[in-house]
């Protein structure tokens, strides 16, 4: 069976001698040393600075509206995964979407100020599969409103947007290290924040709100990422030039075969193409449903990423319809990236549409 992600296993000599230490030290959790290197090593790599290791990505997005303290509206996508809603609702505020350019899947800068009102308190965009957001506009926009903006790039491990990594953009910017994800800490996630005394706290929030040993200092969680988990991230860090190269491979691949068949992302032109993953468009949902179980007859499985388009998921308040999302939910298939079935998965996809256009 082949489904649309593939973890990826690093070396595992190299994964056993960090376990070792691990076991000679005692030290599993609680901001542990591993911990502590893979967060210096990973403000290296993005060249940023307060980046916090958390539990997951959904944590980390629950993270920037708990500092923010706040309530009102926040302004965002529903063409992205759950957790970028699901975290506006959970922190008790209230999402409120601007639907999404059909080229490039993000949210729309034109339409964001459309559902500004006093209420509104952020906005909190997505850069889909690894695809920069506008980020100039929606920066000018905030900051005419005085608004936050939480930056969600799960997916953007490998994006950097006008000569700095996209994670360096935004009061807060969230991604997800979960398994399935091309930088993976088994679960895990981070958050980057701008404001120095904030990230300070957020270190507190993510240690029950503790501000020393025997201090409490406000309300928190516990969101720690544990030293296994920051194991896997310190191994998987090494590898990464030979993941994003087999990645960048498959991507090409794709491309030359695909483009002439089905509608490909429009990718920012002030950022590079992501590698993370590979979105097929096609002219109906019909189409895309001919496709996908011929891809099951083969035991392949892409995935109808992201379906349902969240302004219609059930604790969301239903105020327009999100035609632009709603429609590319319905046509578009996210296909696996495995160098073993890139040439089955482009030829079945050609030979169906052939066949029914
Ligand atoms: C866009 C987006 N945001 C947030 C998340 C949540 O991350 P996690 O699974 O680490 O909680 C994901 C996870 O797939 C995601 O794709």
């Amino acid at each position: 069976m082949t489904y649309v992600t593939k973890i990826y296993m690093p070396n595992k000599e190299k994964f056993k001698s960090y376990i070792d230490k691990i076991y000679e030290s005692g030290w599993i959790t609680n901001n542990g040393p591993l911990v502590q290197e893979l967060e210096k090593k990973l403000q290296k790599h993005f060249g940023v600075k307060n980046l916090l290791c958390l539990s997951s990505g959904t944590d980390a997005l629950q993270f920037a509206y708990k500092l923010m303290e706040t309530t009102g509206e926040v302004i965002t996508t529903p063409f992205t995964f759950i957790s970028t809603t699901s975290a506006i609702a959970a922190e008790k505020l209230t999402p409120v979407f601007a639907d999404i350019d059909p080229k490039t899947y993000n949210i729309n800068p034109d339409n964001i100020e459309d559902v500004i009102t006093d209420k509104t308190c952020a906005i909190a965009p997505c850069h889909v599969f690894g695809n920069a957001c506008e980020i100039e506009k929606i920066d000018k926009i905030a900051q005419k409103y005085n608004l936050k903006v939480v930056y969600d790039a799960s997916h953007a491990f490998d994006t950097v947007y006008k000569n700095r990594h996209i994670l360096s953009y935004g009061d807060f910017s969230i991604i997800s290290f979960h398994g399935t994800k091309m930088f993976h800490t088994i679960e895990g996630g981070a958050i980057v924040i701008k404001d120095d005394a904030l990230y300070e706290k957020a270190k507190m929030i993510r240690e029950y709100g503790k501000s020393g040993p025997d201090e409490v200092g406000t309300i928190g969680v516990n969101a720690k990422m544990n030293e296994f988990e920051a194991a896997m991230g310190l191994c998987m860090l090494d590898e990464i030039d030979i993941i994003l190269n087999e990645r960048k491979t498959s991507y090409e691949f794709y491309v030359k075969e695909l483009k002439d068949y089905v509608q490909l992302q429009s990718i920012n032109p002030d950022a590079n193409k992501s590698y993370s993953y590979f979105p097929v468009v096609f002219q109906s949902e019909e189409e895309m449903k001919e496709v996908r179980s011929a891809l099951n007859e083969l035991d392949i499985f892409p995935r109808q990423y992201f379906f349902p388009s969240l302004d219609t998921i059930p604790y969301v308040e239903k105020r327009k319809i999100m035609t632009n999302s709603q429609d590319l939910c319905s046509r578009i298939l996210v296909i696996p990236m495995h160098s073993k079935v890139e040439p089955i998965v482009s030829k079945t996809i050609k030979e169906v549409l052939k066949k029914i256009r």
